[in-house]
C-alpha cells in the first residue's frame, strides 16, 4: 500500500475520495471506543479515525499501535463533525475514516517527546544519541529544509554568474601554517601522511592558474579545533575564487549572493551595499573584529582624560603605552552583586586585572575608583559617556588589544543583561551585515616571536603599503575582508598575491619560514605561479553559520544533521573508537597510550 496523498494535502475538496496515506503515528486518542490517530509525514498531519462500529477488527488492530510507529492506511475522506475542525491544520476540516491498516514497524517509546518544546527541554547529548528521533521534530525538519534551500540558492546564484563548481581533494598535504590538521596515515607510503583539507585555499588558487576564472564549491573542511557553538571539526564552506577581480567586485558579488539567499529562503529583501568598517574602527568602537551592530553601547577611549590621573592604575597604564577604554551600559545600574562578579570573572579570564565600574544611582556615583578622580575627570566622563542616573559604566585599562577584547566581551554580556531586564531588544532577524576591511596583513605573535599572517599567507598587501613589507610588516594593510552578520563572522577572504617573487618574500622574509620548508610545502604553488598566474581573489563563507542565523539559532549543531559534541564525539554511531592492531600495523602506526583491551 503506497500513498495517494501526503499528510498535509487532503481538504474539504476531497470529501468522499478513497485515499491511502503512510507515515508515523504522531498521537493516538481514544474517545469512547473511537480511536483517532494523527498520522504524520514530512509534510504534515492528517487525522485518521478507526470506528469499531464500522470495522471492529481494524479498530482492535489500530489499538495495538504505539506513537512513532510506521503505518499505512486506506480510507474515505469525511468531514469532521461540527465544532471539531482544526483551523491551524491545512487538513483540519477533514478526517480519513479508515478501512485498511498495515503496520510496518512498531516503535518503542522514544526517550524524549518529539515536539519542539519537548526536545528543547532535554540534554543535547540525549538528542544527539537519538539524532534520528531528534530530526523528526518540526524545528529540526525545518532547519534541514532551510539548509537545502540556501544551498540551492547559492548554486543557482553562482551558476547565473557563470561560476562553475569544481571539487577539490579532501586528502591534501600537511601545511601546518593554519589551524591544527587531521592527519591520515598512508598505507602505501609507510610513515607518510595526508592531511584533511582545512579549506580548498591552495587548490582554488591553482584553479585560477588553470584558467577556470570563476570557481565555487560547497566544500567540506576539517580543522582540529576546540569546538564551540559556532565551530565544528568538520564544517562546510561556500568557497569561491575568481580571476581579474578587485575588492569592489568581491563586495558586489557577495552582496548579490546574500540578497539571493535571504530572498529565496526568507522572502526578505536585504538592502545593499553593506556598511564597511576598517578593522581599527571596529576594534575601537566595539572591541571586536566582528561587531554586533544591532545595538549601541559603543566603547570610548579615555586615555587622554586619564593620562595624568591621580588614579595610578589608569595613569600608569597610559604611561606604559596602554589605553583606558570605557562604555556606558545604559540603564544597568540595577546590576546585582552576582552579575557584577560574573562580569569581573569574564574580564579576568581575558587577562584583566579588574573591572573598574561606576554605578550611577540616586544622583550618586557608586564606585571603588571615583574617589581618585578630579572634578575635570568626572566632568569629562559625564560628557563623553553621557552618564545619567541609572547607568553603569565599565572600564578597562590595558594594552590596546587587550582592553578592546575585554570590553568587547563585557559589552555583549551587558547587552544580554539589558535584554533580560526588558530594557533592550535584540531581534535575530534584524540583519545587520557589515564588511570589516583594512586588516593588518601581519600580526606579531608574542609566543612565536615572529609575524604571522592575519588571514593567511596568500593575502595580497594593499599596493601602497608593499614597500613596508619587510621593514614594517605590522604597518602593511592586507587586501582582506570579512563579512560579519550580527556578531558572527560569516565569511572571510582576500585578493591574493599572484607574483611568485612577492609570495616568496612573504614566506621567507616576513613569516621567516626556512627556505627548505617553503620549498617542500609551497614549492609547487610558487612554480605554478611562474606559468601565467592571473590576478585573483576570493572568499569563503561558513555555510553552517549562515544557516544557523537564517534559522534563528545560535548553535551550528542545530543546522548540521549529524554534528559532533563539544568533545568531538558522535554519540549516535559512537566515534571515535579504538581500532585493531591489525589495522594499525597495516598503516605502520603504533599507538603509544592509552589502548583499551578490546582494541587488541
Ligand atoms: P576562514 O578560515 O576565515 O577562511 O574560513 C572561512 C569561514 O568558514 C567558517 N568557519 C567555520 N565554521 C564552522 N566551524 C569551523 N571550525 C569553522 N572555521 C571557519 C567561518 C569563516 O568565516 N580559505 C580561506 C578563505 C579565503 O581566503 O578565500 C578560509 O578558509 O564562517
Ligand atoms: P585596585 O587599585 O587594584 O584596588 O583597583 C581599583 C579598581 O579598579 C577595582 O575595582 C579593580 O577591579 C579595578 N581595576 C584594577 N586594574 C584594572 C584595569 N587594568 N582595568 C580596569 N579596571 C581595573
Amino acid at each position: 500500500m503506497t500513498n495517494t496523498h501526503h499528510c498535509a494535502q487532503l481538504t474539504a475538496a476531497d470529501l468522499g475520495a478513497t485515499v491511502s496515506l503512510v507515515g508515523w503515528v504522531d498521537s493516538i486518542r481514544d474517545h469512547g471506543g473511537i480511536l483517532f490517530i494523527d498520522l504524520r509525514d514530512r509534510k504534515g498531519i492528517t487525522q485518521v479515525k478507526f470506528d469499531p462500529q464500522d470495522h471492529a477488527e481494524l479498530a482492535a488492530q489500530a489499538a495495538t499501535v504505539k506513537p512513532e510507529s510506521v503505518i499505512a492506511i486506506s480510507g474515505v475522506v469525511v468531514a469532521r463533525p461540527e465544532g471539531t475542525t482544526n483551523v491551524s491544520l491545512p487538513t483540519g476540516a477533514i478526517e480519513v475514516a479508515a478501512t485498511a491498516l498495515v503496520i510496518h514497524n512498531i516503535s518503542d517509546t522514544p526517550p524524549f517527546p518529539l515536539t519542539d518544546a519537548g526536545g528543547d527541554k532535554v540534554n543535547e547529548d540525549l538528542r544527539l544519541t537519538y539524532r534520528y528521533l531528534d530530526l523528526r521534530r518540526p524545528k529540526m525538519r525545518h532547519n534541514l529544509q532551510v539548509r537545502h534551500k540556501a544551498t540551492k540558492a547559492i548554486r543557482d546564484y553562482f551558476d547565473s554568474q557563470e561560476f562553475i563548481e569544481v571539487e577539490t581533494p579532501a586528502l591534501f598535504k600537511s601545511t601546518p601554517e593554519g589551524a591544527r590538521e587531521y592527519l591520515v596515515p598512508s598505507r602505501i607510503h609507510a610513515g607518510q601522511f595526508y592531511a584533511l583539507s582545512q579549506s580548498p585555499q591552495q587548490f582554488k588558487q591553482i584553479l585560477m592558474v588553470a584558467g577556470v576564472e570563476r570557481y565555487f564549491q560547497i566544500a567540506r573542511c576539517f580543522r582540529d579545533e576546540d569546538l564551540r557553538a559556532d565551530r565544528q571539526m568538520e564544517f562546510t564552506q561556500v568557497d569561491v575564487e575568481a580571476s581579474f577581480i578587485d575588492r569592489e567586485d568581491v563586495y558586489r558579488l557577495f552582496e548579490g549572493m546574500v540578497k539571493r539567499i535571504w530572498s529565496t529562503v526568507l522572502g526578505v529583501d536585504i538592502p545593499a551595499p553593506f556598511l564597511r568598517m576598517p578593522f581599527h574602527e571596529a576594534m575601537n568602537r566595539f572591541g571586536v573584529d566582528k561587531p554586533d551592530m544591532r545595538f549601541g553601547l559603543e566603547l570610548t577611549d579615555l586615555s587622554e582624560v586619564f593620562k595624568n590621573s591621580a588614579f595610578k592604575v589608569f595613569q600608569a597604564t597610559v604611561a606604559g603605552g596602554g589605553v583606558i577604554k570605557a562604555f556606558n551600559a545604559k540603564g544597568l545600574a540595577d546590576l546585582t552583586q552576582g552579575e557584577l562578579k560574573a562580569l569581573e570573572d569574564i574580564a579576568k579570564s581575558l587577562g584583566a586585572k579588574g573591572l573598574a565600574f561606576i554605578k550611577s544611582e540616586s544622583g550618586e556615583w557608586k564606585s571603588p575608583i571615583v574617589k581618585f578622580f578630579s572634578e575635570a575627570e568626572k566632568a569629562a566622563l559625564t560628557a563623553q559617556l553621557g552618564i545619567e542616573d541609572g547607568d553603569m559604566v565599565f572600564f578597562a585599562a590595558a594594552p590596546w588589544e587587550k582592553a578592546c577584547a575585554i570590553l568587547g566581551r563585557i559589552r555583549l554580556e551587558a547587552a544580554q543583561l539589558l535584554v533580560k531586564r526588558g530594557k533592550m531588544t535584540i531581534r535575530h532577524d534584524d540583519w545587520k551585515f557589515l564588511w570589516v576591511v583594512e586588516f593588518p596583513l601581519m600580526t606579531y605573535d608574542e609566543e612565536a616571536k615572529r609575524y604571522l599572517a592575519t588571514h593567511h599567507p596568500f593575502t595580497a598587501p594593499v599596493p601602497e603599503d608593499l614597500h613596508l613589507l619587510t621593514t614594517a610588516p605590522d604597518k602593511v594593510r592586507g587586501q582582506h575582508y570579512d563579512l560579519v552578520l550580527n556578531g558572527m563572522e560569516l565569511g572571510g577572504g582576500s585578493i591574493r598575491i599572484h607574483q611568485p617573487a612577492v609570495q616568496e618574500m612573504v614566506f621567507k622574509d616576513v613569516l621567516k619560514i626556512p627556505t627548505d620548508v617553503v620549498e617542500s610545502r609551497f614549492g609547487y604553488m610558487l612554480k605554478a605561479f611562474t606559468y601565467g598566474a592571473p590576478p585573483h581573489g576570493g572568499i569563503a563563507f561558513g555555510l553552517d553559520r549562515m544557516c544557523a542565523l537564517l534559522c534563528g539559532t545560535t548553535s551550528i549543531r542545530d543546522v548540521i544533521a549529524f554534528p559532533k559534541t563539544q568533545k568531538g564525539q558522535d554519540l549516535m554511531a559512537q566515534s571515535p573508537t579504538p581500532v585493531t592492531d591489525k589495522q594499525l600495523k597495516e598503516l605502520h602506526i603504533a599507538v603509544v597510550a592509552p589502548v583499551t583491551p578490546e582494541a587488541g
